[in-house]
């Protein structure tokens, strides 16, 4: 009896806590995935090497457990099971990104079976009622053109426009979400910059980055302008950018607004600030900073490169929504508070860091669990942006391999998705949330020791079956009910 009656007060007591978090109707779920990271056939079909190919094939290579995505989960072969896996769950939206270097051969010419492969996915998920979200650029640029020198060569914005161009006329009478790059941020950052990423270059002083960052928004802009020249109005498509970024949060007291603002300026705002304001620029608190080091630094050029008044005019308002990976937070102390700190290579000068005896961390040593970040950072983008539409297009947790019962990505996505819930109340006009990742896959430097998916893949299993992990059930039940209880 005792126990009878000290199990229904607990039972009382934990659920007068547990809320509901509802979503809209017509919010749209689904996964993500990128080309490199789950297709395999790297040589097959006319497909030309890449710059990931590139490195992972290096020897030795910089991935950890010296892994390649030669095979990874066999999408090119295996593709219905992916759409099965989607199915399963009653996901709406797929977003994956094609590979350049599946489509164009060297000499820009068309590569028939690389399109083939794309039109089967894509029709096959409009038979399903599944709508997918092509990214154009998550990664995997052609070996010939870093040859030239990849992202800090002007010459790439023609060579973007081209396969971009080919994207649209394949592709858009049915695909209507368009993502011109994936966290240019850190491709350029740890691609130029801190040679952590393929194509493993580095420069001092963010130069390569910059160089990076620059020609990447004109090749965003002019494919933007592209679409709406020569597809807009037939394709009725939207066109925007992915863009990475956490919340900041002051460490303390004596840490300001200002402090935090300026932090997501340089980072989010590196990007978004030329799209997403009128002012069709890099933030002016980033851009003296820079130019007055660069004049310090004894340069006759700033390192951050200047727009000409059209190339601002291309780049004001060229998206019809902002992508968000949300992933972390961070705190963040200006150098400013920190004596004796040496500022060298950090241009805005400020020390971001997690708090690992406050926040969770996963298998990943960048990927700390802080929901109330998304909400934050939602926020902010409304307040600073103009509220523009937005989707989730990553958000996910990092487990060793074959971790069945993923009971810590159950509480980082529910959480998050909690988190979400609230940054709509809040009137942020978010409309979409794509989880990472729909299977097990390659994930770059860190090869497949650290596992995103919501299918497990045993990466010796021939077969590469999908196997669900307990977050698909969380899953299953949001596409039923469109809430989660927390
Ligand atoms: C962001 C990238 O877009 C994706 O490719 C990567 O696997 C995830 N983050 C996890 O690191």
């Amino acid at each position: 009896m005792k126990t009878l009656i000290f199990i229904t007060i607990l039972i009382v007591t934990v659920s007068s806590e547990i809320k509901r978090y509802s979503f809209p109707d017509d919010f749209l779920f689904g996964a993500a995935t990128a080309s490199y990271q789950i297709e395999g056939a790297w040589n097959v079909d006319g497909k030309i090497p890449s710059i990931w190919d590139t490195a992972s094939h290096r020897n030795p290579s910089s991935v950890v457990d010296g892994t390649t995505g030669d095979d990874a989960g066999m999408s090119y072969y295996y593709y219905e099971k992916d759409i099965q896996a989607l199915k399963d769950i009653g996901f709406k939206v797929y977003r994956f990104s094609i590979a350049w270097t599946r489509m164009l051969t060297k000499t820009n010419q068309v590569n028939q079976k690389g399109i083939d492969y794309y039109n089967k996915l894509i029709d096959r998920l409009k038979e399903e009622g599944i709508e997918p979200m092509v990214t154009i650029y998550h990664w995997d640029l052609p070996q010939y053109l870093q040859d030239l020198g990849g992202w800090t060569n002007p010459r790439i914005v023609k060579y973007f426009e081209i396969f971009a161009d080919l994207a649209f006329k394949s592709f858009g009478d049915r695909v209507k979400e368009w993502i011109t790059f994936n966290e240019p941020s850190v491709f350029c950052d740890e691609g130029y910059g801190w040679a952590s990423h393929a194509p493993e270059i580095r420069t001092d002083k963010n130069i390569g980055n910059y160089l990076c960052t620059h020609h990447v928004l004109l090749a965003h802009a002019s494919a933007y302008r592209m679409y709406k020249e020569k597809y807009f109005p037939s394709q009725q498509g939207k066109v925007g950018i992915c863009l990475n970024s956490g919340f900041n949060y002051p460490y303390n007291s004596t840490v300001t607004q200002e402090t935090v603002d300026k932090a997501v300026n340089f980072y989010l705002g590196r990007f978004a600030n030329a799209i997403f304001t009128e002012e069709g620029d890099y933030p002016k608190i980033m851009r003296d900073a820079i130019n007055e080091k660069s004049k310090n630094e004894g340069r006759r050029w700033s390192r951050l490169p200047h727009f000409t008044t059209a190339q601002i005019e291309s780049l004001k308002g060229s998206a019809d929504f902002l992508a968000i990976n949300y992933y972390s937070s961070n705190f963040v102390v200006p150098f400013d508070l920190l004596p004796g700190w040496d500022p060298a290579g950090s241009d805005n000068e400020i020390w971001g860091f997690h708090d690992p005896t406050i926040w969770k961390r996963a298998k990943s040593v960048w990927l700390y669990q802080v929901p109330d970040g998304l909400r934050d950072l939602l926020i902010w983008i409304k307040d600073h942006y103009n509220n523009p539409l937005v989707y989730i297009t990553e958000n996910g947790w990092s487990d060793e391999p074959m971790t069945i019962d993923d009971y810590d990505r159950i509480e980082y996505l529910n959480l998050h998705l909690k988190a979400l819930s609230q940054a709509i109340d809040a009137s942020c006009n978010v409309k979409a949330y794509t989880v990472w990742s729909l299977i097990d896959n390659f994930e770059w430097m860190r090869g497949y020791t650290e596992r995103f998916g919501i299918y497990a893949i045993n990466f010796t299993d021939p077969e590469r079956q999908r196997i669900p992990k307990k977050s698909v059930a969380l899953f299953k039940d949001l596409m039923q009910n469109m809430y989660v209880e927390i």
